[in-house]
């Protein structure tokens, strides 16, 4: 299997109070945004940079920059809640959108909306989503973004299940997976085990028995 899942004391520390059922919805937004922002410190650490010029108020001097700001893409709607952290980190990056959400008893993912930037073709793209669970989510975004000509995609998530992880490399050996936390399986209802329960619910407070 090949992923990176990231290994950092804070993160786990993090997660092991994100994922218990007893956080109330403002602190597991406060932890994902939290989790998120050292997620973007790991993730980003091998992007290219070029050399400039600045004058600081004391003297001319030589420093770094990115030299491309990486596309944001996140797939609605739990990756909202994934998404803010890099939004705040990397404000030059320009963001996309992804709707789907998977049908509860096919576990297959329905496309309803997309909007990406013109630069995806050119620049990394970040695609980032909480739950990598069947993985049939994250294939969708990617076949329809190296569909339209994107070419250099890292998928992004929390929790990566190992079958998510093994669609990803099967069909794309060459995109590079991060995640938080690896877990041990699915259920057979598609849910992580033992994960965090519905990302999106989570996030935003529905219940499937509450929708309209
Ligand atoms: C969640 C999650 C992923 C998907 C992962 O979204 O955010 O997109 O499930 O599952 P998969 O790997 O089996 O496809 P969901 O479909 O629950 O929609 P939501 O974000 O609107 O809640
Ligand atoms: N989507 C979620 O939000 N959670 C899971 O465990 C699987 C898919």
């Amino acid at each position: 299997m090949n992923a990176v899942v990231l290994n950092h004391p804070l993160i786990d520390h993090k997660m092991s109070l994100l994922r218990d059922e007893k956080r109330s919805m403002p602190e597991f937004k406060m932890l994902l945004d939290e989790i998120g922002m050292l997620m973007v410190y790991e993730v980003t650490k091998e992007l290219e940079l070029e050399e400039t010029v600045i004058k600081t108020p004391v003297s001319v001097t030589k420093a770094k920059k990115l030299k491309s700001h990486p596309i944001l893409v996140t797939i609605l709607r739990a990756g909202l809640g994934l998404l803010d952290p890099f939004m705040k980190l990397m404000p030059n990056s320009k963001v996309g959108f992804l709707g789907m959400d998977r049908d509860e008893v096919t576990l297959k993912p329905r496309s309803y909306y997309d909007k990406i930037p013109m630069q995806a073709l050119e620049n990394e793209v970040l695609l980032i989503d909480p739950m990598l669970a069947t993985g049939g989510s994250a294939l969708n975004a990617i076949d329809f973004l190296v569909g339209k000509g994107v070419k250099n995609i890292t998928f992004i998530c929390l929790v990566a299940a190992p079958e998510g992880i093994k669609a990803i490399n099967d069909k794309y050996p060459d995109i590079k997976i991060y995640a938080a936390a690896l877990d041990e399986k699915l259920n057979d209802k598609g849910y992580i085990v033992p994960g965090l329960g519905d990302a999106g619910d989570r996030i935003f407070g529905t219940e499937d028995n509450e929708n309209l």
